[in-house]
Parts: structure tokens; sequence; C-alpha cells
């Protein structure tokens, strides 16, 4: 009798199973902790909203919980430095790899705060708007990409390219950095754009052709207006005597702080370039597979800092998979492993992945559901089976990286697809196990996410797991 219900399992069921007891959930991880939110007072955090980041309550909670002693840590997807920088407060020796400028910009500003001599900015900060406003010759900093062209009024276009014009000759790096900072923190306000998901919605005030329901996002800051209030934030929370001023939070804290090591780049190939048995503790977060572009929700950000249409490009396609426009980077991977005399890792990594049967079965119903046309877009299959081939890849090095003892600490969601719960905190953990990471626990957020509003029409109201694994290296 057992042996007939075990057979019409599917292979996902069968790993639940075999998981089970590992998965627990974890009422002190509310959603707040492990998302942005509960940094909203923080000092830095509330300059420039990172919505995609975790807290820094959640990595001080997991390095002084599981490793006291401190050591070295590391976060392959990185973002806004959150491991990073909260690491360093506990005395760690952090380093980080991240792909989207944006990020390693704001990890710029943040180590620049450290070096800034707080008058001298107050004081250039003052007196630029004079100087700003008065300048008759100037080159154009902003060069639009499609899906930002006419995102400024047109006073504001102006009034970026000169400011950047004159960032760009001021000689103290740390306050240049800070001024360029202060704009890029504002462009979403400033804008007739608001992030919104996958896209930026455009306001109906813009110059574009607009389809559908007209949008009005409110008040649009000019930008005088707009960059003074964020160096007004800015210079408030450098105050010596603000209680919770950055001073308090770098200053008075006896541990000693060890420099941050930032590596701009693509995980898939910085990852294979670090030492084995090197790291006490991994805490990250990869991008979800939900289709979610990182390049489209940044991308006024992007062109601010000077990218354009070609390397916004090669952005997304760097990207770990996890939108619809992502193409298959297996030829680029064995290429690289080859490169690097790893063909044997190569293989294995593969091996693992086609080894995985609840991958397997997922990409099997995946491709059949779209033959059948039961997927909103046609490259869903295809995104899915290559954001599990990369993470597989990731998650190699980072047991190879890891010490014996050491652990790795891992934030995602599951997703559903055409009705399909995919379980990638059991696939992610399987893999993990391949490489020699033990699953220590899989803790799940009292509350999951709902579903998209079209699914829930189709499948009903039903919660995707949204977790956090602690693996540990044997
Ligand atoms: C969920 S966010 C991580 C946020 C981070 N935990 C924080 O608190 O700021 C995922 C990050 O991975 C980055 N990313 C995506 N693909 C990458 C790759 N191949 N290599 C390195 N970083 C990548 C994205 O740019 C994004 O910043």
């Amino acid at each position: 009798m057992f042996k007939e219900v075990e057979l019409f399992k599917s292979e996902r069921e069968k790993l639940f199973d075999r998981l089970a007891d590992r998965l627990e959930t974890a009422y002190n991880l509310n959603r707040k902790v492990v998302s942005f939110q509960a940094n909203k007072e923080e000092p830095i955090y509330r300059w420039f909203k990172y919505k995609e980041g975790f807290s820094s309550a959640l990595v001080k909670y997991f390095l002084s919980e599981y490793a006291p002693d401190g050591g070295k840590v590391l976060d392959p997807f990185a973002g806004v430095g959150t491991t990073l920088f909260a690491g360093q407060e506990l005395g760690w020796e952090s380093h980080g790899i991240e792909l989207l400028p944006v990020g390693t910009f704001v990890m710029q500003t943040r180590q620049a705060i450290s070096e800034i001599q707080v008058d001298e900015f107050r004081a250039i900060s003052k007196k630029m708007w004079n100087e700003i406003s008065t300048m008759r010759k100037w080159n154009n900093y902003i060069h639009h990409i499609s899906i930002t062209k006419d995102a400024f009024p047109d006073d504001t276009e102006e009034y970026l390219n000169k400011y950047l014009a004159y960032c760009s000759q001021i000689n103290d790096k740390p306050v240049q950095t800070i001024l360029k900072f202060a704009a890029f923190a504002v462009l979403e306000e400033i804008s007739y754009t608001r992030k919104d998901g996958q896209y930026l919605r455009w306001d109906y005030r813009c110059k574009r052709e607009l389809s559908g329901k007209p949008f009005d996002k409110g008040k649009i800051l000019s930008f005088e207006d707009a960059v003074k209030v964020k160096i007004n934030q800015i210079l408030q929370d450098l105050q010596p005597n603000q209680s919770s001023s950055l001073f308090d939070q770098f200053e008075n804290i006896s541990i000693e702080k060890k420099p941050v090591n930032i590596i701009e780049g693509t995980c898939l190939e910085e990852l294979p370039k670090l030492e084995s048995d090197f790291f006490d503790f991994i805490i990250t977060s990869p991008p979800y597979c939900n289709r979610y572009d990182y390049t489209r929700t940044y991308a006024l950000e992007l062109v601010y800092l000077g990218y354009d249409h070609e390397q916004v490009k090669n952005l997304r396609q760097s990207m770990l998979s996890c939108t619809v426009e992502n193409k298959d980077k297996i030829e680029y991977l064995e290429n690289l492993y080859s490169s690097i005399n790893q063909k044997e890792a190569f293989e294995k990594v593969i091996k693992s992945y086609q080894n995985s049967d609840a991958m397997m079965e997922v990409n099997t119903i995946l491709d059949e559901l779209n033959k059948r046309g039961k997927l909103n877009n046609n490259n869903i299959a295809r995104m899915v089976k290559n954001y599990f081939l990369e993470l597989c890849f990731v998650i190699y090095e980072m047991a190879r990286v890891t010490k014996s003892g050491g652990y790795c600490v891992m934030v995602n969601d599951n997703v559903r697809y055409g009705g399909e719960e995919i379980p990638v905190d059991l696939i992610l953990s399987d893999f993990a196990e391949n490489f020699g990471f033990n699953i220590n626990k899989i803790f799940v957020l009292p509350k999951g996410k709902g579903n998209s509003s079209q699914q829930m029409g189709n499948y009903g109201r039903t919660e995707v797991r949204k977790c956090v694994y602690l693996w540990q290296k044997k």
C-alpha cells in the first residue's frame, strides 16, 4: 500500500518528504527583518532605498548567533552591501561581488562617508548652487537609452547635466562621491517615472505617448529642492551629536573595522577566482526567479552613472537568469571553466543539475505547459531552467570557498508558474547537499506572499514559501 502511494508521488513531493524535518517556521524572522524595511531608520539605507535588499538586523543575527568569534564573510550578490557593512560593524572581514553598478556605487558612497570631512562637504554643498546656476558652458553627462528618454522635465535634465559637470571638477573625492550620490538618490522623485515591479511607470505629464489609464505620481519635486532635502538628510545623519548618527555607529564602537573588499562583476566569473576554504560565512540573496529586471527598474540610475544602451544590455544578459530576456549561458560557462582548467568542476555541476529529479520534473512540466500555451510568456521555461543551472554553479563555488564548519545563509522566495509550484528552497538545498553542505534548516517566514491576481483567478489563493536557508559545510 505504502509503495503504491510512493509511486504516485511527484519528484517534488519526494524531495519535500526528504527535507521536511529541516523546514521550520521562524517566528523571529518576520518579513520586516528579512526585507529592507528593517533598515528604514538606519542612516545610509534611508538615503537610498534599495528595496531588493535584506536588513542588517538579519545579517547581525546570523553572524552573532552562529559565529560569534568573527572571521571572513562573503556575499556574492552583494546589492548595496548590507552583509558587508553589517559584518564590518561586528568586526568581520567582508568581501562582496556585485554586478550592478547601482549597488557598487552605493557601496563606494558608504566608504566615502567614512573618509569625508563634514565641514568641507557642508561648505561645498552650500556654495555650489550659486555656481551651478550661473554656469554658462557644460558638457552633457546624461545620455538616455530608449527606456529612459524624456524621463525628466527639460529644466531638470539641464540642471542634472550642470550638476554632474560641477561634481566632476570637485577635487575632494569623498565630497564628489557624496554629492553625486545625493542626486542619484532622488532620480525617481524628480522624474516622470515610478519604479513599479518589472518596469518604470510613466506619469501622464511626460512627453511620451502613453496608453491605458493615466497615472499621476503626485508632486514632482524640482531638482534643486529634492537634492537640498537629500543633502540635509545626509548632513543630519553625519552630525556627531545626533543620537542615531553615523558617528555613533562608526566611531563609538570599540570593534576594530576591517576594510570592505568590493568586486564589481558577475559572481559566475568572480567566484571561481576565489581561494578554496577561505570564508567562515556567506550571507546572500540572489535575484529571485520572478522575472524581475533590475536593469529596467534601475535604468535611470544606470544612465545617470554613464551607462549606454549596449552596456545596459550587457548587464542584463550577465545577470543571473531571472528575466524572460536572459539567454543561455551554458556555452559561456563551459568556456570559462575550460579557460581556468576546471573542466571537471564544470562536468560535476552539470551532472548534479541533471541528477536532480525534482529539477528535471520542473523542466519537463514547464516545457509541456509552454507547448500547450499555458505560460504567459514563451521564455519562462528557459528562464527557470537557466536560473537553477546558474545557481547550481554558484552553490558549487560557495561550497568550495567555505571553510569546513562554516555557514551559508541564503534568502530566497519560491515561485509558481502556470499553477505549478517550484520549490526553489528544496531544489537549491538538494544542489547544496551534493556539493558538501549539510542542510541544517530551511527557515520559513510566517507569512509567505500571495499570488499575482491573474494566477489567483485561475488557481485559487495559496502561498508560496519565502525562506532563509541555513547550510553548513561538512
Ligand atoms: C536580492 S539582491 C541582493 C540585495 C542585497 N542582499 C542587499 O541587501 O543589498 C540581488 C543582487 O544580485 C545582483 N546580481 C544579479 N546577477 C548577478 C551576478 N551574476 N553576479 C553578481 N551579482 C548579481 C543584483 O544586481 C542584485 O543587486
